[in-house]
């Protein structure tokens, strides 16, 4: 490969050890450590690992956790009250549904019970609405923390074009907005399952974010040559040459390393980023208590 490498574990273990620190001091301000509930409806294989990372990085922070599990048959109701209980909980600064739940449940009701002081992962309304006001209370994790890996790595956005793939709520659309925000300055492009032409979109792409769903579907020839290309991807596929059966790929193939300038491994990349921020968005939660 000869694009440089962003390594996501090292920056966001730097980033883990800045909220370790803060949350400390707000600890002390507010008299108990920040807290963050988790609710995970069902029994996703990939959302339970998910979440056991996300209380770990939490008890390694000095963050307390509560850990609240519903079953696969849960109601609507039941995980509406589940989300009022810890709303009402002054003890617990943050909360997240675990996404996503199961199809009997609309994610889009989820998003609208979550106290928005206390949405950690920016999808309340309120919250939308505040990022793209410019005046935010919370950033979704995923594309705070693909930003911060622009930042870390010195790549240049304003001026650039950038070209996301991928409109959800949860990394798409915030990732658009965050890099048009004043002081990032990209000129930015939303590209997605029904654009057509996708590769010729990608091809204007300075910076390419890739949260499209799809292994590996971002080949070299859709990569301008030097470009940073911030993979959001995860996924596990079959290969028997490996001791698991299985590995797991990007919505990038490994190839675009030979043309991009940047980018990002899976795993190791974009991930711990996400775990970072989410700290970060608690402390932040907590520390507005002080
Ligand atoms: N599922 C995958 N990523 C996320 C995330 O950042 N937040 C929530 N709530 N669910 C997810």
């Amino acid at each position: 490969m000869t694009a440089i490498r962003i390594d996501g574990k090292v920056v966001a273990q730097r980033r883990r050890e800045q909220c370790r620190v803060e949350a400390s001091r707000v600890a002390q301000s507010i008299g108990r450590a920040p807290a963050l509930a988790v609710v995970l409806v069902g029994d996703d294989p990939a959302s339970h690992v998910y979440v056991r990372n996300k209380h770990r990085a939490c008890a390694e922070a000095g963050v307390d956790t509560h850990d609240v599990r519903l079953p696969d048959s849960c109601s609507s109701r039941e995980l509406r009250a589940a989300v009022e209980r810890i709303n009402e909980d002054d003890t617990i600064d943050g909360l997240l549904v675990q996404l996503p739940v199961p199809d009997a449940i609309d994610p889009a009701e989820v998003r609208g019970w979550i106290d928005p002081s206390k949405d950690v992962d920016g999808l309340h309304p309120e919250n939308v609405g505040l990022l793209a006001s410019g005046t935010p209370r919370f950033v979704p994790c995923t594309p705070a923390g693909c930003l911060e890996l622009l930042r870390e790595y010195d790549i240049p956005t304003a001026g650039r074009e950038a070209v996301v793939i991928g409109r959800s709520l949860i990394v798409g659309r915030p990732m658009a907005t965050l890099l048009s925000t004043k002081g990032v300055d990209a000129t930015v492009t939303m590209g997605h399952s029904r654009s057509g032409n996708l590769k010729e979109i990608c091809q204007r792409a300075d910076i390419l974010v890739v949260a499209a769903g799809q292994a590996e579907m971002v080949e070299p020839d859709w990569v301008k040559p030097g470009a940073a290309v911030i993979d959001v991807g995860i996924h596990r596929i079959a290969d028997a040459s490996r001791p698991r059966g299985s590995r797991l790929v990007g919505d990038v193939a490994p190839a675009v390393g030979e043309v991009a300038g940047h980018l990002t491994p899976v795993p190791g990349g974009v991930g711990p980023m996400t775990i970072a921020m989410l700290l970060q968005n608690t402390v932040e939660a907590a520390g507005r208590k002080a």
